[in-house]
């Protein structure tokens, strides 16, 4: 293929995470949820030459982050800024790999913002409405639902929440509440009313329906479930908040208002996306991105984002691409990923527990890279990758995999094959005359397992991918074992150089295909290795002076003491100690 029909075939990919409030250290349920799955996969397109954009940043506004600024004293700007530091530190820590991390306060995304609020009231898909709402007198401000508690209006529960009953388990209004106080200070709170502006959903709803069934290639329970929320009937959303923090709303009558943070969260992605090109020195390259029907969206996210990533924000997108201009693409797809709970030893027994990041029951990200290097943290999260239902985390079993898996497998075969050329064969790597029936035999189980690893890649499953690639480690060390170059190397010196070429082979292959997960380590491979890491078909013929030098193990063991102390951790959190 000639380099312009090579580029020809790219595809263009703009990859996202979902946006993390800046309000908290990272945890390893987002982890598995939107970013451990969206680096592996964006790693792989890379790999294989694609056109990819991969965007994230923190998500700044909402109602929770001035309650942290309040408590702590601080304003809502010092809050975010010590965690969009905090975060994007963890994140390159853990071998994140964005192509970049913005934020949503900055002066570019507010523009942007407004943007899409004018253009979406141009398009006619905003109204304004009075609503009740329940205000704090001594806080002197509006207070959501979820920090006003009460008495339940049916069963006569003293603590019931703003909008639910936990005892009885009714829904109401929260005005309906007896006695309603502000779950912050304890004082009443009062019913007034508010004017909002709202999103008019229903306007979208034909179109969305048709768009969402035909998403064949989305997870049945995305898919499911959007289609459901949509024939359920969608209703106007407002995108307007009481509330001081957030971007500007630029009406009059508003100046006090903020837009929902929900409704500048995902057009931060654009901005994202908009910041990367004018970095780049190339400002109106995000447009490819954002409006190319070629380009495939991918919103990597956590199932309990899938409302306003599968139906809000396509709505607004098509809502905004009306006036003329080049209208926005759709998400091609939105791989929502289920939720992770915690093994958690307590009173000397093990079970799994729901996180609680208000109790501290969560394992931090920036904690585990404290104690554990990212390639072993990153192996056994990809392992356990909530791709089709909940999963549990468990330091016990991390050290397991991580042992035996990672170490017993992987690093085994790297390490054997290493050693052996380098002791014995002079780092020399030959390609022999002819291949052996084993070696034909090899390749060719490599190929099909190739083939595999790539096909649950391509549909977003780096879970069951990363299964694959453990085959290919099972396989090459049996290989290994079978031609036992460790005796023929006397008898055979001959035979002992060709098995040793197939093992370094399959080596590359293994450490082409691990690069995703563990990029530490294949960058370590590729540094006592001098031939290029790659698949089998294109190994087959071994370039000039492939050889190795200067190997040493790839991987420490995880020892007892130290998931002895994560545990303990996680045991005193669960014991309320
Ligand atoms: N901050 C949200 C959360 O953590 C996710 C925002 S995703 C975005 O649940 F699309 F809105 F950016
Ligand atoms: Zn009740």
């Amino acid at each position: 293929m000639s380099e312009s029909a090579a580029n020809n075939a790219r595809t263009r990919y703009l990859v996202t995470s979902a946006l993390p409030y800046a309000n908290g250290p990272l945890h390893v349920g987002q982890v598995v949820g939107a970013y451990l799955p969206a680096d592996v996969y964006v790693r792989y397109l890379r790999a294989r030459g694609e056109d990819v954009v991969y965007i994230c940043g923190t998500d700044e506004h909402g109602v929770p982050i001035t309650l942290t600024a309040e408590r702590e004293g601080k304003e809502p700007q010092e809050v975010v800024d010590y965690w969009y530091a905090h975060m994007k530190e963890t994140f390159s820590r853990f071998g994140i790999s964005f192509d970049n991390f913005s934020r949503t306060s900055t002066p570019l995304h507010a523009r942007n913002t407004q943007l899409f609020y004018l253009k979406l009231k141009e398009g006619g898909y905003i109204s304004e409405a009075e609503s009740k709402q329940m205000y704090s007198p001594t806080e002197g401000r509006f207070l959501p639902d979820r920090y006003v508690e009460g008495t339940c209006p049916v069963c006569g529960y003293k603590e019931a929440r703003g909008d639910q009953c936990d005892n009885c388990g009714s829904w109401y209004e929260a005005y309906e509440l007896i006695n309603p106080h502000s779950k912050i200070t304890g004082g009443p709170v009062e019913v007034r009313e508010t004017t909002h502006l709202y999103l008019d959903l229903p306007k979208f709803a034909k179109r969305l329906k048709k768009w969402v069934s035909s998403q064949d290639h989305w997870r049945d329970s995305v898919r499911n479930f959007v289609l459901g929320i949509i024939e359920g009937g969608l209703e106007k959303r407002p995108i307007t908040r009481d509330i001081k923090w957030g971007v500007p709303v630029p009406e009059p009558g508003f100046e006090d208002k903020r837009f929902y943070v929900w409704f500048d969260a995902p057009i931060g992605y654009v901005s994202s996306t908009m910041e990367w090109s004018e970095f780049a020195g190339d400002p109106d390259r995000w447009r490819e991105y954002w409006q190319d029907p070629d380009t495939k969206l991918i919103h990597f996210i956590g199932k309990d984002n899938t409302v306003f990533h599968a139906t809000i924000w396509p709505a607004m997108l098509m809502g905004v691409g009306e006036d003329g201009e080049e209208p926005y693409i759709l998400p091609y797809d939105i791989p929502a990923n289920e939720f992770m709970n915690l093994e958690v030893v307590v009173d000397g027994k093990s079970r799994a527990m729901q996180m609680s990041t208000s109790r501290n029951l969560a394992v931090w990200l920036h904690e585990a890279l404290d104690r554990f290097p990212a390639d072993p943290l990153r192996f056994y999260l990809a392992s356990i990758l909530p791709e089709t239902g909940d999963v549990n985390f468990s330091w016990r079993e991390f050290k397991e995999r991580v042992n035996s898996d990672l170490i017993g497998n992987i690093g085994n075969y790297i390490n054997r094959t290493l050693s052996f050329m380098e002791k014995y064969l002079d780092n020399e790597v030959l390609q022999p005359e002819k291949l052996s029936q084993a070696t034909r035999e090899a390749f060719a189980d490599f190929k099909e397992l190739e083939r595999h690893y790539d096909l649950r890649m391509r549909a977003g499953r780096p879970r069951d991918a990363l299964g694959e690639l453990l085959a290919m480690s099972r396989k090459a060390n049996r290989f290994f074992d079978s031609e036992a170059p460790w005796k023929s190397r006397r008898e055979d010196p001959e035979n002992a150089r060709t098995s040793i070429y197939t093992c370094s082979v399959l080596l590359g292959s293994i450490a082409y295909h691990m690069a995703p997960y563990i990029p530490e380590a294949v960058e370590c491979v590729q540094s006592f290795f001098d031939g290029p890491v790659s698949r089998i078909s294109d190994l087959e013929k071994l370039p000039e002076g492939y050889r190795a030098h200067g190997a040493k193990p790839l991987f420490r063991r995880i020892e007892d003491d130290e998931v002895a102390e994560a545990e303990a951790k996680l045991s005193r959190a669960a014991e309320g100690t």
